[in-house]
This record gives structure tokens, C-alpha cells and sequence, in this order.
């Protein structure tokens, strides 16, 4: 018996192992940490489960019979975060380069498989060169046995990517169908395909940071949600963001206790808005006063900065929230922002948890370049997510709320089911001068009469009283009470019951 321990004992160091002192010592100059030190991290300690630790690929090709590692470049298992379950694989680098063979696909279907049965988040931590090249066809089905899993999981569980070294091919595509992606700086990277075959293919000379660092993709490409210093804050960060998720779709959004007064009045809100319309100020402040703690998760913040999306909570409940940010370009809609708040909307309603819209809207960003880039489309999307979502939706307009741009941004129409103004609100179907320039065209010229009009418009249209007459806004709120009014509307609407008509699925314009 004791042999057969010792045994085990060993097969176990040399899995731990991975693919050799050397090749960890060189992971760890790239001051990134090993699989094994990242799955520590990330979950409470002494919480690991580990799964199918000697599995082997059974390649035979290109002299890989004598190249097994243990595990085969990707550990597997479950643990906990604050407690609560989670499905986890992390791709050892050191091994192949983390590339993903027939059984190393295999081990990350098994986890994901079992934890949509049991409804827990799966958390990859990617670090993968793609394809194992020497397995050819085998490791490319495998690839699409997980991409397979991560469509079928999408809307059941959270899906958590987390990208910490070179990934490329297969490595991006998975990570790009799962609910969130975060990268670390300076030494993680997403391509399709690295920069030698960009040079061969299209004679493009490109840097890895140009091509896929974490700036291009949380500043352009908009793929991932934000990026991180190093392994350890991402990871820290990785376990905020779980503790305001559900665990599945079966579950309400999380409930936790909170100190923070959920009557807590702002008196500094009263002057948040500046008396000229035409002046910015931060949404943020209105954000972070509103949110208990100041607690506040932000989801893409480097991108289409003109709207704000993240997690918060009210009165402990976990809340999404969406909201214009009039300090970029306005805070109008244009393609970026309609993509990235459509996206977190249909994210919240997947997972049950209550839309808080924050709205100061002059309208779409109106040119060429919105045209042709189809904002008419992206546009869409938003109208769309905000529409179809059947959680509880709590819109407060702040200041402007602007012709289509009003609608989108969870109105009444829409089903939006609490809708405050602030009494700096403005609903109308533009601007006062630019609506005055077209219903008064003939008179463009007298300065006189154009101003008088205006005046009108204003004075008729630039408040929230007519949309109040019609019921489109259900009161008028003090800014500095907009936490205590938020806060009973999301406890009314605990049990809020609505379903849209069966089919098989929608046809959002993708
Ligand atoms: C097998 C691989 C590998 C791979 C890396 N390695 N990628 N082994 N299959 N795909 C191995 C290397 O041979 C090396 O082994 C070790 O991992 C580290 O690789 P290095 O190149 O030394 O590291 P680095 O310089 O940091 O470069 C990392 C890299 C590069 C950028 C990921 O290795 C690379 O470009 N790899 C190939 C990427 C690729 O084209 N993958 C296939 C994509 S096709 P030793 O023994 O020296 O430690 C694909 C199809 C899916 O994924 C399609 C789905 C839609």
C-alpha cells in the first residue's frame, strides 16, 4: 500500500509539474504566474478540486509518444469564490505552449458540461498558442467541442475568460463567445493570428501589442471588457466581478448585506447638472452616489466612453447599470456605445438582474461616418436588448432625452417599469434650436424671431412635465432623493412577473 501511495505521490508532483522548472522559471521572467499560481488566486483557499490530472493526449505523430505530460496542458476542477461554486480551467503555458490537444479540449468540456448541470460560472483562464499543431483535425475538433459548450452555456451561466499570455487561433475564439473578457497589460494578447503570418500574408509589419494587446482590445476592438496590471490584480478582479454575479439563470440576482443607508439622501446632487444645458458634467459622480458603497464594477470603461456601463448594487441586491455620459461627445448615441450597452443589457437580462438607466441623451451622433458604418443597425440593438428584456428596468432622465435616443433609453414604451425625471429634464424631440430651425425654416435669418421661437420651444417642451401629463414619466424627483426612489422601486419590483411570447429565438439585428 505504501508503495502504491508513493506513487501517486509522485505522478502527482510530476503533473504539478507541468512542463519543467525551466519552462516555469521562464514564465515567471515574463512575470506572469504558472496555471497551478493562477488557479490559487483565484479561488478561496484550499478550495480546489482538481479533475483528471493524468490525462494524457494519444498522439503519435511527429515523435509526440515520447513527449507526455500529465494533465496535458490545462487543469481542470471546481472551487469556491466567497463561497459560492465555480468551474475553472487554466492552460499551462509551459506545456506545449497551453495548446489545446484532443484531451486537453476534452477536460474542458467535461467541467463546462458539469457545470451548467449544476449551474455554476466557468472561469477559463486562457494562456494557449491555439491548435496543437501535431494533433492537426483532432485538436481542431476539439475546439469545436468547446465552442459547441460555450454557445449551449451562454444565458445559463456566467461564462468568465480571463486572457494572461499569447492566445491565438481557437485560443480567441472560445474567450470571444463567453460573457466577459479580461486581459492583463503587457502580457497577454489576442490575434486570430500573430504578427509573423500578418507579415507573410498582407506585408503588414505589426507589433503583438499593436495587433492584439490589451490597448487595442479594450480601447478599439472593444473584444475585452478591461485590462488589468498583472496576473494577481486581474484575478483579485475576476472574484469581484463573481460576487455580484448569479451562479445561472435560475438564480435571482445576488442579495448580500449592505451597510449603506439605501435611504441615503445626496444633497450634492441637487447641482449636479449645470444651469446651461450645453455644459458637461460627470455621470460618474451620479453613479457612484447612487450605488451602495460607491461600489462600483465597470464593464468596458476604456470604450465608447459616452456610455457607462457596470455593476452596482442597491440595498444589496446586485443592479446593471446603464447610463449616458454627457463629458463624451455629449453622451449622444453613435455605433460604439450602442454596441457595448446593447451587449451589457441583454447580459443583465440573461442572469435576472434589474436595469438601472441613467439617461442625458441628445440623440444619435449624426454624419457620414455613423451612416456608413451602419448606426441605423448598432442602433438597433440597443433598441432591441432594452426592449426584449423582461427584468426590472428603472430609468431616471437626468437631463436630456432626446427623439430616438429617448425611446431607447429604457422608456416607458419599451416597458421600462419605474421612470423618474430629475426636475432638470428635458423630453422632447430635440434640441430647442434645432427643432425651432426646422418647423420655422422661413424665419432663419431674422436673429429676432428665430430667439423668440426658441424661447417658446424651450419653455414648452424643455421640461419634464410633458411627458409627465402623459404618464410617459411616473414623478418628478429631487436629485438628492434619486437613491431612496431607486431603491423602492427595484423592492416593488422583487417579484415582478413577465414573459415574452415563445420562440425559438429573436432575430436582433447582429
Ligand atoms: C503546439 C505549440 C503551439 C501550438 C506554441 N507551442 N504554440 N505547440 N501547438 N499551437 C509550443 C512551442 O513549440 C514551444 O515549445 C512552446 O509552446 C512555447 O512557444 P514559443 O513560440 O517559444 O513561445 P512565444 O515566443 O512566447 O510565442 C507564443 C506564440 C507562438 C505566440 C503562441 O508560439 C505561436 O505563434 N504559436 C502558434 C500559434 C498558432 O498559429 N496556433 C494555431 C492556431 S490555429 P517548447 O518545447 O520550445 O517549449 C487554431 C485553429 C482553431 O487555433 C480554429 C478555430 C476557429
Amino acid at each position: 500500500m505504501q508503495d502504491i501511495i508513493q506513487q501517486l505521490e509522485e505522478k502527482r508532483a510530476r503533473a504539478r509539474l507541468g512542463g519543467g522548472q525551466k519552462r516555469i522559471d521562464s514564465q515567471h521572467s515574463k512575470g506572469k504566474l504558472t496555471a497551478r499560481e493562477r488557479i490559487s488566486l483565484l479561488l478561496d483557499e484550499g478550495s480546489f478540486e482538481e479533475w483528471d490530472m493524468f490525462v494524457e493526449h494519444r498522439c503519435v505523430d511527429f515523435g509526440m509518444q515520447e513527449e507526455t505530460v500529465t494533465g496535458d496542458g490545462v487543469i481542470t476542477g471546481h472551487g469556491t469564490i466567497n463561497g459560492k461554486l465555480v468551474f475553472v480551467f487554466s492552460q499551462d503555458f509551459t506545456v506545449f505552449g497551453g495548446s489545446l490537444s484532443e484531451y486537453h479540449a476534452k477536460k474542458i468540456c467535461k467541467i463546462m458540461d458539469k457545470a451548467v448541470q449544476v449551474g455554476a460560472p466557468v472561469i477559463g483562464l486562457n494562456d494557449s498558442g491555439g491548435a496543437r499543431i501535431q494533433e492537426g483535425i483532432d485538436s481542431l475538433a476539439g475546439y469545436a467541442e468547446v465552442f459547441q459548450r460555450n454557445v449551449m452555456a451562454s444565458g445559463v451561466v456566467p461564462q468568465i475568460s480571463v486572457i494572461m499570455g499569447p492566445c491565438a487561433g481557437g485560443a480567441v475564439y472560445s474567450p470571444a463567445m463567453t460573457d466577459f473578457i479580461f486581459m492583463v497589460r503587457d502580457s497577454s494578447y489576442m490575434f486570430v493570428t500573430g504578427p509573423d503570418v500578418v507579415k507573410t500574408v498582407t506585408n503588414e509589419t505589426v507589433t503583438a501589442e499593436e495587433l492584439g494587446g490589451a490597448g487595442t482590445h479594450t480601447g478599439k476592438s472593444s473584444v475585452a471588457d478591461n485590462a488589468y496590471d498583472n496576473d494577481m490584480e486581474v484575478l483579485t478582479e475576476v472574484r469581484r466581478l463573481v460576487d455580484f454575479l448569479p451562479s445561472s439563470n435560475l438564480e435571482s440576482s445576488p442579495v448580500r448585506d449592505s451597510f449603506d443607508d439605501p435611504d441615503r439622501k445626496e444633497k450634492s446632487l441637487n447641482t449636479l447638472v449645470p444651469a446651461n444645458a450645453n455644459k458637461p458634467y460627470d455621470m460618474m459622480e451620479l453613479v457612484e452616489k447612487l450605488v451602495d458603497e460607491g461600489d462600483f464594477f465597470k464593464i468596458q470603461p476604456n470604450f465608447a466612453k459616452n456610455i457607462i456601463t457596470g455593476f452596482g448594487r442597491m440595498d444589496g441586491q446586485t443592479v446593471g447599470i446603464v447610463a449616458n455620459q454627457p463629458m463624451v461627445l455629449a453622451g449622444c448615441l453613435d455605433i460604439d456605445s450602442s454596441k457595448k450597452a446593447a451587449r451589457f443589457v441583454r447580459f443583465c437580462d440573461c442572469f435576472n438582474i434589474p436595469i438601472v438607466t441613467l439617461v442625458d441623451v441628445p440623440g444619435f451622433l449624426p454624419g457620414t461616418s455613423q451612416e456608413y458604418g451602419g448606426i441605423i443597425k448598432h442602433g438597433a440593438k440597443l433598441l432591441y436588448a432594452y426592449a426584449e428584456a423582461t427584468v426590472p428596468k428603472v430609468t431616471v432622465i437626468t437631463r436630456k432625452a432626446y427623439g430616438g435616443a429617448y425611446d431607447v433609453m429604457a422608456s416607458k414604451h419599451l416597458r421600462g417599469d419605474v421612470n423618474y425625471a430629475w426636475p432638470s429634464a428635458e423630453i422632447a424631440v430635440m434640441g430647442s434650436k434645432g427643432a425651432v430651425e426646422i418647423i420655422f425654416r422661413s424665419e432663419i435669418g431674422d436673429e429676432e424671431k428665430i430667439q423668440k421661437r426658441t424661447d417658446e420651444y424651450q419653455a414648452r417642451f424643455a421640461n419634464p412635465f410633458v411627458a409627465g401629463h402623459r404618464g410617459f414619466i411616473d414623478d418628478v424627483i429631487m436629485p438628492n432623493n434619486t437613491r431612496h426612489r431607486v431603491t423602492t422601486s427595484l423592492r416593488m419590483l422583487k417579484n415582478k412577473q413577465l414573459e415574452n411570447p415563445w420562440k425559438k429565438h429573436g432575430n436582433i439585428p447582429l
